[in-house]
């Protein structure tokens, strides 16, 4: 039996909802809250300097009109990149946005977070502390905080030591390990967030059991979507905004 309630809306729209605007920024997050999405997922990571932003991939490359590694980059000379144009020229000068930015479209907006926690190769530990303590002063005693999420163990372990009020999902992709359980318990996720193609009937049953819930991704199919909440999935991130409606 699933113990927990979950607090959240059962739809997330990934990276803001990246298909119908450059993937997480600003308008992305816009974009999402106009097909009705109430939950937003993103990814987070560090500038040189420190500053939480928001992008995808390890490097600059794919997203934005400069290339390289995020990493080396301070956040001032981030600021000034086009996140847009290469989306659509619609978007043009479309910025990065910081975390704290995002958290303002979404309290703003009424959405939900789930602040992925991506951090560059490294520096898994401290991109989990300082997202994690960012959202815990932008979010502040937000009835329902901000879901953190991320694929690093390491990096949920210092996000949860950091700020124990948020909540936090463990995110997993290829196989399911068989020690799940007693990691999931160590890191104190209330969820597990699996890559959908892994998920069945016994695992829902097995992860509600134990008193977790289950989140899917990336679910764009509606008629997987449809199955996966009959098994008692509890939330699907998707990129189909048009086509899984809220
Ligand atoms: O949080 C679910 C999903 O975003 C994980 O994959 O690579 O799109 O961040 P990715
Ligand atoms: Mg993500």
């Amino acid at each position: 039996m699933n113990m927990l309630r979950w607090p959240y809306p059962h739809l997330i729209a990934h990276r803001g909802g990246g298909r119908f605007a450059p993937e997480n920024t600003a308008a992305a997050l816009l974009a999402g809250s106009v097909f009705g999405y109430r939950m937003a997922e993103f990814d987070v990571k560090l500038s040189s300097d420190n500053i939480a932003f928001l992008l995808h991939d390890d490097t600059l490359d794919r997203t934005t009109n400069s290339c390289g590694p995020a990493a080396d980059w301070r956040w001032a000379e981030l600021a000034t990149l086009d996140a847009g144009s290469g989306f659509d020229p619609r978007f043009a000068d479309e910025p990065l946005p910081t975390l704290a930015d995002a958290a303002r479209i979404c309290l703003e907006h009424g959405i939900h977070a789930n602040v992925e926690i991506k951090p560059c190769p490294g520096r898994e530990v401290q991109t989990g502390k300082l997202v994690a303590q960012e959202c815990l002063r932008r979010w502040g005693r937000a009835t329902i905080p901000p879901l953190l999420s991320s694929f690093s163990a390491d990096a949920l372990s210092a996000a949860r030591e950091a700020a124990p009020p948020l909540n936090y999902a463990w995110l997993i992709e290829d196989t399911l390990p068989s020690d799940w359980l007693t990691t999931a318990q160590q890191l104190g996720v209330i969820a597990l967030d699996i890559d959908h193609t892994l998920v069945d009937a016994d695992l829902v049953t097995a992860i509600h059991d134990a008193g977790l819930a289950l989140m899917c991704w990336t679910v764009d199919d509606p008629a997987r979507a449809a199955s996966l909440f009959r098994l008692g999935v509890d939330a699907i991130c998707t990129d189909a905004l048009d086509a899984l409606q809220p």
